[in-house]
């Protein structure tokens, strides 16, 4: 008899967590890796939000929080809500959670029973396809490419939607392509959901603000969305925030109440002094993450020219986050340095072992010709980075 249940035997680890331990082993044997594996700015949270919670913790904010956060934060969530996406929630739609990755697990608990089919566009986040198959739920991957900036189309939507469809689930700005999603391909979008009024939507929009194209629009403003879209956001992509783990939904009041009925069994409230210094980061002004978002920019804008100069390297330009997602499909079947290179896979493994560069795998996304590199650092780390990636494909 296994020790351990089935559900954890049949889930998979994160594959880009995965990458980045092996990379960072790697580097405690001595080697110089440079990490373009892992999912997190590489800046600090800025100084005014670390004196909210110096703060607080002088306040004595200690004690348990209410489940599904402080009231004073969920009106601060409103009030963002309003300013950045035109979005009319009452603190009874919001729920706090510990991390952006906790409210996706509670929306998928509280909402799929087993079989109902989740679309998710691919590429997609990593987490998603675990967490929905986890929650008994059947990912239902509509592939997209290079050529289409990873966009899904209306008639590929329509074309997914079965008898069981219950939910779409998707990024904009997208990890791990960038690709961001504008009104019109949004109301596009809506449009096809509009005949199916049983699907609800995950927009998750937790790099909202690490976004170049000069706009950004939450599907759930499109008419007819708000109330079948759970709005997903947080703070650690954004404020330089990853460790401080929270999270936070907007959505229709049934749903919010499930997952506080959910939540208050598995982790009950979360951390009393992040929420009280996420209650200053939401406040502010977005312009205070204007020279982060230049920094990424400029990043962005370097890598894509060095990108370019890689031989049969594919690649979109991407509006948001902090990844470039190239088509390497070009290398498969061929020998690099005694190397054969079947996938995505073993190419990512090959540019560890010769260049010394850890990158993720496109499976782990849910698109087989790509890997995904993070540009979350240094200008000089990336130009040694795409050096040394070039010198190991000519
Ligand atoms: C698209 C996307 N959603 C959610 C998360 C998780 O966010 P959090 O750190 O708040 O759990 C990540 C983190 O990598 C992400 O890339």
């Amino acid at each position: 008899m296994n020790i351990l249940s089935d559900r954890i035997n049949n889930l998979a680890v994160s594959q880009t967590l995965a990458m980045a331990a092996l990379a960072r082993e790697l580097k405690a044997q001595g080697k110089d890796i440079i990490s373009l594996s892992l999912g997190e700015p590489d800046f600090n949270t800025p100084d005014f939000i670390k004196e909210a919670a110096k703060k607080a913790i002088d306040e004595n904010y200690s004690t348990y929080t209410p489940v599904d956060g402080y009231v004073e934060l969920k009106e601060a969530i409103c009030r963002k809500f309003k300013r950045d996406n035109n979005l009319e929630y009452k603190p009874s739609n919001i729920v706090v959670s510990t991390g952006a990755k906790q409210s996706l697990y509670n929306v998928a608990q509280v909402m799929l029973n087993d079989g109902d089919e989740v679309i998710l566009p691919a590429p997609y986040w990593v987490s998603y396809y675990e967490i929905i198959k986890l929650s008994g739920g059947v990912p239902v991957e509509v592939p997209t490419s290079v050529e289409s900036d990873f966009k899904i189309t209306p008639e590929q939507l329509e074309k997914a939607i079965t008898p069981k469809t219950k939910m779409m689930w998707f990024s904009s700005p997208c990890n791990p392509s960038g690709s961001v999603y504008n009104r019109e391909e949004l109301t596009a979008i809506g449009k096809v959901l509009e005949k199916h009024p049983n699907i609800y939507i995950v927009s998750d929009e937790i790099y909202e603000h690490i976004n170049f194209s000069g706009t950004f629009c939450s599907i759930a403003s499109i008419p007819g969305m708000f109330d079948r879209t759970i709005t997903v956001n947080g703070v650690a992509k954004a404020f330089a925030m990853t460790g401080w783990r929270i999270g936070y939904i907007g959505a229709p009041e049934f749903i919010a109440k499930a997952c506080t009925k959910m939540q208050g069994q598995v982790t009950s409230g979360a951390n009393s002094i992040a929420q009280r210094a996420t209650i200053t980061a939401v406040e502010a002004n977005p312009s205070v993450l204007n020279d982060m978002v230049k920094a990424f920019k400029n990043r962005r804008d370097l890598v894509v020219e060095l990108a370019k100069e890689i031989p049969n390297f594919k690649i979109n330009v991407p509006e948001g986050a902090f990844y470039l997602f190239p088509d390497v499909s070009y290398y498969f079947g061929k020998t690099l340095r005694g190397k054969e290179i079947k996938d995505a896979t073993d190419f990512s493994m090959y540019l560890l072992s010769e260049a010394n560069v850890a990158t993720v795998t496109g499976d782990a996304f849910g698109n087989p010709n790509c890997i995904r590199l993070s540009y979350a650092t240094s200008e000089d780390l990336l130009k040694e980075a795409l050096k040394r990636i070039k010198e190991v494909l000519i």
